[in-house]
């Protein structure tokens, strides 16, 4: 007893300082004007309507708008994305740009909460800053919707959430996307948008015990996040007679099952689909060729 009392303190101490929130500085912010045009883009390629989409009781009147509220299944029970919507009470209409940023590139609330990785913000990291200042752009100019956020009601949050402070140590690489500079400029356009706002990783590489993506086999097939089994290879498609060639790996992104392509559909990549196919063609291109690069 006399040796365990001191650890316990010892082992609260350390759960305590490891799991501090390490939040962005203004320092860390470039000098940026937002592009709504742009955000609209990387909105789409980052899939944030597909989870953030309104729930039942909006469903019908605001379809369109990232309202929040439509349940989330996760690992850990079914969380309720909440209002992305420039409302002031409900939504984000009073967060700052770096209340933004820290949210997208450290998974951490305004007030140092930190958030659960069902939202991927490991791979938003990866993204460029300004990037993500242009999606806040581009949310600032829609319709504000007063939806205020459901509780998941997770068991025990504060401590879970706590807990997730000492996940990040594992789970949560800050380091930026690096372009390739051997590879050609639509290539490294395809690696940003699957590795960063595409956020395929999330479900397309496998995780190890701890739930931490093991990027030595990225890509090359991993468990569902909704717990919906498999999900597929995007190592070798062509070699595997998936698809032909480039091209037609950009034609199954672009128009999906309905033109004759199968296995696109489940378990969200239907809703990963009709993201991608509001990109510019270009960029869909710029994805196919990183994808059939892939071996
Ligand atoms: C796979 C589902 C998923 C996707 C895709 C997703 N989010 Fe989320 N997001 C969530 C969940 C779940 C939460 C709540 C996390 C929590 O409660 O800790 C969340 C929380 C947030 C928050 C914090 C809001 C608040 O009120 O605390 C912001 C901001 C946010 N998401 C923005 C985005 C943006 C921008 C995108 C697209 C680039 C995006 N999300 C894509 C699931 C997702
Ligand atoms: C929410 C999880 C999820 C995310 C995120 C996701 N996918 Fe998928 N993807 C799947 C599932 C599940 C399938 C299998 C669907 C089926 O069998 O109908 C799939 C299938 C595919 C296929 C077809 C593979 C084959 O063998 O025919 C391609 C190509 C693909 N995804 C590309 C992407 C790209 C590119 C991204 C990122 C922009 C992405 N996916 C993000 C879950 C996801």
């Amino acid at each position: 007893m006399k040796v365990l009392a001191p650890l316990t303190v010892l082992g609260l101490l350390a759960f305590w300082v490891f799991s501090q929130p390490r939040p962005l500085t203004a320092a860390d912010l470039p000098k940026h004007k937002g592009d709504a045009g742009n955000g609209e883009l990387m909105f789409n390629a980052g899939g944030c309507r597909s989870c953030h989409k309104p729930g039942p009781d909006l469903a019908v009147a605001y379809a369109s708008l990232p309202a929040g509220g439509a349940p989330l299944k996760t690992p850990i029970g079914i969380l309720y994305p909440p209002n992305l919507t420039p409302d002031p009470d409900t939504g984000i209409g009073r967060w700052s740009d770096l209340d933004f940023v820290n949210a997208l590139q450290r998974g951490l609330a305004p007030d140092g909460t930190h958030l659960i990785p069902a939202f991927p913000y490991t791979s938003y990291a990866a993204m460029r800053t300004k990037d993500i200042l242009d999606i806040k752009a581009y949310l600032d100019t829609l319709k504000p919707v007063s939806a205020p956020p459901r509780d998941p009601g997770l068991p025990l949050a504060p401590l879970l959430r706590r807990g997730v402070g000492l996940w990040k140590w594992l789970g949560l690489d800050t380091a930026p996307w690096q372009p390739d500079p051997s590879r050609s400029g639509p290539w490294n356009r395809g690696s940003y948008l699957v590795n960063g706002p595409g956020h395929c990783a999330e479900c397309h590489t496998p995780r190890n015990i701890f739930m931490v993506r093991d990027d030595g086999k990225a890509l090359a097939g991993g468990l569902h996040p909704g717990g919906e089994g498999k999900v597929p290879s995007l190592r070798n498609m062509i070699g595997r007679g998936r698809y032909k060639d480039a091209a037609d790996i950009a034609s199954a992104l672009r128009y999906g099952e309905l033109a004759g392509y199968d296995k696109i559909t489940s378990a969200g990549m239907g809703e990963v689909q009709t993201n991608l196919s509001k990109l510019p063609a270009s960029d869909i291109a710029a994805i196919a060729e990183y994808l059939a690069s892939l071996k």
